[in-house]
């Protein structure tokens, strides 16, 4: 038996060594595209090659391409299980020529691997084309051989073929695999097409038009070829047999939740929860391998209900326990080789399946209750009623498909209506509740934006480009249709790689383009939590609600961002271990340039703890290990060692961070719950630098930081201060300190001298000799002002003159920087006569002081008025004169 992996790779290698460039498969996200939900195609990934507006280095390749069809205009969910060839994940293989060849090298290429390569009878084989198609009626007559009856021609819409409600298009021609009379059914066009006996195998499609939004078709710049051929398909019938379920891969996965809930894999009764379990494992696993988590909304809501009709059928198996992670190392085992990033992927795959189906058994019973009591008066052919299905969903999580998937074996219908009636009547009370709250007008503008449009998605962790459609337009608090030029509006995407502010990280900035317009986002705030705002001016063009855009992050300012993110993650590690367990982060900021980031801490950091802690991040930095992302409960996180963040507001599961290096726990260095964007490996930080420290408040602290380019900007910054610090004191770098402390000494030392010169000046100085003693009346006595004189001095000076003169009396004002002091001594001999602190009061009421003391033979006071001095002199020579008595 041939493998599905040796089919994969014969595909591959036929149209390999035919010139095609072989290109792995894209995401399941479709990352050029915002109208699709999840790439349904082979072509998908190249539609922008087929409409020409993107070139690639090849003219013709092919692929085997993840698929996933469960929402928007190909969706298989409901039959996957019941038949035998529907899936929620497939491969596609697929040739594309891009203006290449045409119709008949692709029919040529294709019989050759059927009927020759892999050696399919030709007499199986049928095919269809479209009606009006003679080319390629006549094409497969000649190259096939097949006789007309064998060429079908088909006028519905199955033989036109489009990607979605735009897009690239055209007419098909399908090729149809006949299994056998033993089988029911009839060949395409009959009214027995939809048995399982002729099978579409493989789609050409002849790829001519692009559809616009309004219906009308383009032609492409060049007739293109796109095919696809699903991949379970043809190995089903390379491997004998007409179930894709019964082919190597499926059965390797049913075996496995055969054993592991010991039921049979094909019993009547448990057959198609096997095939549900199986088919709804791999699409699980790719969505999540492909960066998709489940959600209440959009792709995220898709998951979840994928995962939650899984687990029902588990239930119904009789699975006590969560089974769906326990698949996960059959489905490694079966598709990891073809796809590695199921084997990078596996433990959070593992980890998501596990959570959600924890989650969901708390509610199933209950919800299985409910049901079985609401349909225990219905039969065959009744329907249940809107409101319980609502109930079902609200309270115990069952999406509404997964209600109908529960009825559909006792043949009971769900009143969809009355689903829809119940959830619009339950966001009206949400509305009403919500208007109470005092919220104001613009909130209510969001309010209604979100009730509309649902939250927007973003797509941003690992992308700065992606495109999105244009859902919202707002101007000045209203919604508008259109932007024009010169207009400074918030636009609203779909769907976008834009981080909106959050968690103390700043929302990004960049453009958004359309067909000649470019808008210059300015910011992206995020309302309500749910909306991705884009605030900015349309600098040229014009766009409109509707329209699909290219929206571009700034990506150089948003991988700045990302490392000062990472670095403010390992710094409040590294503060815990350094400081201690009561560091709690009391806000943060994080944005290009730097960060910032604020804790509690009774006091200010040493210059040792802030080395500690650069070290430590540094080291981590070094140590270059991959940034780990999971999704947890809020619980399981804290389990896991995660610190919450300052002011999250927590949804049912929680992004968990995982950076730096395992430490004796078994935990990473740094364990966070965060929704902000990251560094891929910590290296990409590069460099982590404290600028400041400083106080908030009483008990918190706060630090700025840079990293990378900033950081060696400070570096730099601070390494050509001190050389030019160095070269201004005529030294090296390195001997600064040295050169510093021995400038400072002889600083001191010169001051030291001043001082003492100053004295020297003004005892032996010329104002001294002028100053010398003269007499009132019969007593000597000297009166003087010294600019630049300490005070301190004063008493030493005042002692010298009184020795100098034996007998008599001195007063010397000293004026230092505006203020006076004044000391005044009398020699022994007069100190009857004349008080010195009775002069010193005269001194200092004239310097506009007051006061002084001292005693009789020495006394000082001070003034603020040192242009007083001469005027305090003369005071004292009048007391003087008055004291002895001496005529004026
Ligand atoms: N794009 C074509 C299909 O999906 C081949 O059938």
């Amino acid at each position: 038996m041939t493998s599905t992996a040796d089919i994969r790779q014969a595909f591959l290698d036929h149209f390999e060594r035919a010139g095609h460039t072989v290109v792995p498969s894209a995401p399941l996200v479709p990352q050029n595209d915002p109208t699709l939900m999840f790439v349904n195609a082979g072509m998908v990934p190249f539609k922008n090659v087929f409409t020409g507006l993107e070139t690639r280095p090849y003219s013709t390749a092919g692929s085997s391409q993840k698929c996933v069809r469960a929402g928007g205009k190909h969706n298989d969910l409901d039959n996957v299980g019941y038949t035998a060839r529907h899936h929620t994940f497939f491969e596609m293989l697929g040739n594309f020529s891009f203006g290449d060849y045409f119709k008949e090298r692709a029919i040529t290429l294709a019989w050759d691997l059927l009927t020759n390569v892999w050696g399919i009878p030709k007499d199986r084989l049928t095919v269809t084309v479209y009606h009006t198609d003679d080319e390629a009626f006549d094409l497969w007559k000649k190259i096939a051989g097949l006789p007309d009856e064998r060429i079908i021609r088909i006028a519905t819409n199955d033989n036109f073929w489009s990607m979605g409600d735009t897009g690239p298009c055209g007419p098909c021609s399908e090729i149809f695999y006949d299994h056998g009379d033993h089988i029911f059914g009839g060949p395409p066009g009959s009214p027995d097409e939809d048995g399982d006996r002729f099978v579409e195998i493989w789609n050409l499609v002849f790829m001519q038009f692009d559809q616009q939004p309004d219906g009308t078709r383009v032609p492409l710049p060049r007739p293109s070829i796109d095919t696809g051929m699903g991949l379970e398909r043809v190995a089903a019938v390379l491997q004998g047999t007409h179930d894709n379920f019964e082919i190597d891969i499926f059965k390797a996965l049913i075996a496995e939740s055969a054993a592991l809930t010991k039921t049979s894999p094909d019993a009547p009764e448990t057959r198609a929860s096997h095939r549900i379990i199986a088919d709804h494992l791999r699409s699980s696993g790719f969505l999540v391998a492909d960066g998709v988590l489940p959600a209440n909304e959009g792709r995220g809501y898709v998951l979840r209900r994928i995962m939650r009709r899984a687990m029902r059928h588990a239930h119904l198996l009789g699975a006590t326990e969560p089974l769906m992670h326990r698949l996960v190392p059959a489905l490694v085992t079966t598709m990891g080789g073809a796809y590695p990033e199921l084997v990078r992927a596996q433990a959070l795959i593992t980890e998501t399946l596990k959570l959600e189906e924890t989650r969901f058994r708390q509610t199933l019973q209950n919800g299985l209750k409910l049901l079985d009591e609401a349909t225990a008066n219905l039969k065959q052919g009744d329907t249940l009623p809107g409101e319980v299905a609502f109930r079902l969903y609200d309270t115990f999580g069952f999406p509404y498909d997964l209600t109908e998937d529960a009825l559909k074996g006792q043949g009971i219908g769900v009143d969809r209506a009355g689903f829809d009636a119940a959830m619009a009547e339950q966001k009206k009370r949400a509305r009403a509740a919500w208007a109470g709250s005092g919220a104001n007008a613009t909130d209510s503008l969001w309010f209604d934006l979100v009730e509309k449009l649902g939250a927007t998605d973003f797509i941003g962790y690992n992308a700065t480009q992606a495109q999105g459609e244009i859902v919202a337009i707002v101007k000045d608090g209203a919604e508008i249709s259109a932007a024009q030029a010169g207009d400074e509006v918030t636009i609203l995407t779909n769907q976008t790689p834009f981080y909106a502010e959050s968690g103390g990280q700043v929302g990004d900035t960049g453009t958004i383009e359309g067909s000649g317009a470019v808008f210059d986002v300015l910011d992206t705030a995020k309302p309500l939590g749910k909306l991705h705002a884009h605030r900015g001016k349309l600098v040229s063009g014009t766009l409109k609600i509707g329209e699909a855009v290219s929206l571009k992050v700034d990506a150089a300012r948003r991988s700045a961002v990302k490392a000062n993110h990472s670095a403010t993650h390992l710094m409040h590690a590294a503060l815990r271990r350094v400081l201690g367990e009561h560091v709690s982060q009391k806000g943060s900021l994080v944005a290009p340039d730097r960060l910032r980031f604020d804790f509690s801490h009774p006091k200010a950091l040493t210059a040792d703890e802030i080395a500690a802690i650069e070290a430590q991040v540094n080291a981590e930095i070094r140590a270059n290990l991959p940034v780990g992302t999971r999704l947890m409960t809020p619980d399981a996180a804290i389990d896991a060692g995660a610190l919450a963040l300052f002011g999250e507001k927590y949804g049912d599961e929680v992004r968990v961070l995982s950076m730096g290096r395992p430490a004796d726990t078994g935990r990473s260095y740094s364990v966070e719950l965060c929704g902000g964007t990251h560094v891929n490996a910590t290296g990409d930080i590069a460099l982590f630098r404290i600028v400041s420290e400083s106080a908030v408040s009483s008990g918190i602290r706060r630090i700025e930081a840079l990293t990378g380019e900033g950081a060696l900007a400070y570096l730099a910054q601070q390494e050509a201060l001190l050389k030019s610090t160095a070269s201004a004191l005529r030294t090296r770098p390195e001997e600064l300190p040295e050169r510093v402390l021995s400038l400072a000494d002889t600083v001191k030392r010169l001051e030291r001298e001043l001082a003492e010169t100053k004295k020297a000046l003004a005892l032996a100085g010329p104002a001294a000799e002028a100053a010398g003693p003269e007499q009132i009346g019969s007593t000597a006595f000297i009166g003087q002002v010294l600019q630049g004189v300490e005070a301190k001095a004063l008493r030493g000076l005042v002692d010298e003159a009184k020795a100098r003169m034996g007998s008599g009396i001195a007063a010397i004002v000293a004026v230092n920087e505006g203020r006076a002091a004044v000391a005044i001594g009398v020699t022994d001999d007069l100190t009857a006569t004349v008080s010195a602190v009775d002069l010193v009061r005269a001194a200092a009421a004239a310097l506009g002081g007051q006061g002084g003391g001292g005693r009789a033979d020495m006394a000082q006071a001070g003034g603020p008025d040192g242009g007083k001095a001469a005027d305090a002199i003369a005071a004292v020579k009048a007391a003087v004169t008055q004291a002895l008595g001496v005529p004026a």
